[in-house]
């Protein structure tokens, strides 16, 4: 089914009576999953009031070019940056003559110009607007221009003319704007993935952790949002900046990232764990600083908690993949990983090698699942993660089949 998960979408409102129709419009790309901005013409205002589409979008609704408090909040360049599609409904024959001409008389106009977003149009005008060979040469040149069109439909119209020229129902118009986007091979699912170190207190001042930046974790993130699922990072402390459309809630420890990860399983279709997971942590952690004392001290250390292996036992259990570091014995060492950890699949990483894994931009690794398995090539980390990814659409495709 066609989404719009993930997907940014700026929805302009010019003035006609179909105007109405833009707050079902608002509530039909919700639901599909989109994040919704409006802006709305002068005219627009006319039918219905701005409040309303914010009330319902729950962003402020953008009406002036030249309003300095509004530029501050979020600017005419930044809105046509943010779009991922850029909605017009309706689009009156007067606002389809301004794109044709390509005026920038207003902040809708403007924006049009502004970004780099496809553009999609919901025309509504009377029938002999519609008909009329102005109309129809902006609408050519329009189309020539690569903007999609839907609607409009045909029927009973407000003025009490029949013919062409009302606005394509909202379900229809977010089915077109969802059609527009590529089909991601996760569209619709969800995603939860582990990234980066854990720390495990002493004190209040020292901790014990490792090297992991998180870069993989990030970057799967990264292609599981590409790929249309709604991804959540479960992310111990990294410096790496969030993923566009993905949610990162923050961790420290091993604990913690069991707790949450545990905690968002009733919405999670598929989980990674790609954390460098402490596997101890200190006996007890000290209230105060630890003072300087004898020539030697011994630390107790107890183990932690298995976040994968967790998950991968838990009642409705999502497909889930495991990380395998080993140093020797690399496919061995990992399918019996795999099995121990009841995974239905391990990305298996050769840590002796020093060009890849933790800090490197790069890695390469062996995927392998109950009766299969593929060697990926040493990449970017970006790149090796879309091909998980992929390999992960895959095998639930699989699993699908069989059920
Ligand atoms: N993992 C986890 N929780 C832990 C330890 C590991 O979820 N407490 C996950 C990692 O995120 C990774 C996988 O388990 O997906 C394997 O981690 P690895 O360190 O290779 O394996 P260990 O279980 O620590 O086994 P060993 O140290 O014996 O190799």
């Amino acid at each position: 089914m066609a989404h719009l998960f993930n997907r940014n979408v700026l929805l302009g409102v010019s003035g006609g009576i179909a105007a109405y129709k833009s707050a079902e419009l608002v509530r039909q790309l919700l639901e599909q999953g989109a994040t919704v901005r409006v802006i709305m013409t002068r005219g627009a205002q006319e039918f219905i009031t701005p409040l309303t589409l914010q009330a319902l979008s729950g962003n402020p609704v953008h009406t002036e070019l030249l309003d300095a408090e509004a530029e501050l909040g979020m600017s005419h360049i930044e809105l046509a940056r943010w779009a991922d599609l850029l909605l017009i409904a309706p689009a009156t024959a007067d606002l389809l003559a301004r794109l044709a001409g390509g005026r920038a008389d207003d902040l809708l106009t403007t924006v049009a110009l502004a970004t780099a977003a496809p553009l999609l149009l919901a025309p509504a005008m009377n029938q002999q607007m519609w008909r009329d060979k102005a109309t129809a040469a902006n609408v050519a040149t329009l189309r020539a221009r690569g903007c999609a069109l839907v609607g409009p439909a045909s029927g009973e119209q407000a003025c009490g003319d029949i013919g062409p020229g009302r606005m394509e129902e909202p379900a229809v118009i977010a089915a077109t704007a969802a059609s527009l986007f590529e089909t991601g091979l996760l569209a619709g699912k969800r995603v939860v993935i582990t990234a980066g170190p854990t720390r495990e207190a002493l004190d209040p001042v020292r901790f014990i952790s490792n090297h992991s930046s998180g870069k993989m974790g990030y970057a799967l993130a990264r292609a599981a949002a590409d790929a249309g699922a709604r991804t959540t990072l479960v992310s111990g402390p990294v410096t790496l900046p969030a993923p566009d459309h993905v949610r990162v809630l923050q961790v420290e420890s091993a604990s913690q990232m069991l707790e949450q990860s545990l905690q968002l399983l009733p919405e999670c279709d598929i989980f990674i764990g790609c954390a460098a997971v402490a596997d101890y942590r200190p006996a007890a952690v000290a209230v105060q600083k630890i003072k300087k004392g004898p020539e030697e001290i011994s630390l107790q250390l107890v183990r932690n908690p298995d976040i994968v292996a967790a998950v991968a036992a838990s009642e409705n259990r999502p497909f889930t993949v495991g990380f395998a570091a080993e140093t020797q014995d690399l496919l061995a060492h990992a399918r019996d990983k795999m099995a121990r950890k009841g995974l239905d699949m391990i990305v298996a990483n050769d840590v002796s090698d020093r060009s890849i894994g933790f800090n490197s931009d790069d890695n390469a690794a062996t995927v392998l699942w109950a009766d299969g398995e593929q060697v990926l090539a040493l990449a970017g980390k970006a790149a090796l993660a879309r091909q998980i990814i992929e390999l992960i659409a895959g095998r639930l495709v699989t699993a699908d089949k069989c059920n």
